[in-house]
């Protein structure tokens, strides 16, 4: 039997020719750089299980949002840890129009105005006592349409304050609608809403719970989804567009890459994935001990995220993987 001589490696024989036919590019406006900043400090603060990552002050919170813009990345997105023991039942720091997330989203509007995507974390858990993405009911549960009324007031002060977009990452039902229907009716029709739609109930989490110093007793397996559950996950995103997301996003990333794909073929919206700070911390980790090669793996995993099917990417290394991105093309 005689056939054609095919040969696959033609085209990975030199590098321009991998260059050519290379499918998948990552491009640094499609990153967003999420930020913390902390209520009182007047330096920027470590996070010992985020090598490299700070909370901030608000001075260095500015400085940092304008390297990200000077990098090219797409957008930021912003979370406020209140000063310590100022934390309560019901989260009021997050709806304060003077509570740190608020006065940081003013400040960072000021530094870089429209050059970026402004957005900002709409949920509770930074704020409460009990460390809770909601306010919670006798019977110690979160109660969902009580929490919702206070998400609709935090998404008109942070649309106030000046934010472009607003993170819905609470998980409880009805959430976009509610902060959407508020939005309108306070005349803030052009604030966009991304979704954190398909969000799971993982592990992947512990390293930002130090980055917001959060007070969580327990998980949050009542409101986030099981890690085994896919279909559910395209359930939730259905609903978050009827109620008006202009962008889903899936939380975790890498762990996730087949419902990212799934989902990307389903809707028409953007899609976003969340590289989360437990995948951030395990390559920190692994490079810190020379195990990996730091740069290389950050951008194969920032690849592999892209080629799953999302066009947006949050990533505590969205500054320095825009630079290296750079320097490639
Ligand atoms: C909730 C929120 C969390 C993260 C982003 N938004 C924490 C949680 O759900 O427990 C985690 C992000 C990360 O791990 O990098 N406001």
């Amino acid at each position: 039997m005689s056939y054609p001589d095919i040969r696959p490696r033609r085209l990975r024989r030199s590098a321009a020719i991998r260059r050519l036919v290379e499918e998948t590019r990552v491009a640094p406006a499609e990153l967003v750089l999420p930020l913390f900043v902390k209520e009182g400090l007047t330096e920027p603060k470590a996070i010992s299980s985020m090598p490299g990552s700070v909370q901030h002050s608000r001075e260095s919170l500015r400085k940092a949002a304008h390297d990200a813009v000077s990098a090219g990345v797409g957008g930021l997105m912003i979370y406020g840890v209140p000063a310590d023991g100022n934390k309560d039942e019901t989260g009021s720091g997050g709806l304060d129009p003077d509570g740190i997330l608020n006065v940081a989203i003013r400040d960072v509007i000021a530094e870089v105005g429209d050059s970026t995507v402004v957005m900002s974390d709409l949920c509770l858990d930074e704020f409460t006592s009990h460390g809770h993405c909601g306010v919670l009911a006798d019977d110690g549960s979160v109660d969902n349409d009580a929490t919702l009324a206070l998400y609709a007031e935090m998404g008109v002060a942070q649309a106030t304050a000046g934010a472009h977009m607003l993170g819905a990452s609470g998980m409880m039902d009805g959430q976009v609608g509610a902060a959407r229907k508020a939005l309108d009716a306070a005349g803030f029709k052009d604030t966009a809403i991304l979704a954190y739609a398909a969000k799971y109930a993982g592990a992947f989490y512990g390293p930002f719970r130090e980055a917001v110093e959060s007070s969580l007793q327990g998980d949050r397996r009542q409101y986030q989804q099981d890690p085994g559950n896919a279909r559910e996950a395209l359930r939730e995103v259905d609903l978050d567009i009827a109620e008006g997301a202009d962008i889903v996003m899936v939380k975790p990333a890498m762990p996730y890459l087949d419902i990212i794909t799934r989902i990307r073929d389903r809707v028409d919206v953007p899609v976003a994935a969340y590289q989360v700070s437990g995948e951030y911390a395990m390559v920190e980790a692994a490079a810190a001990n020379g195990w990996i090669d730091r740069e290389r793996v950050i951008l194969e995993s920032l690849t592999s995220i892209k080629r799953a099917g999302a066009q947006i990417i949050l990533t505590y290394w969205a500054t320095e993987a825009a630079q290296f991105l750079r320097d490639r093309y």
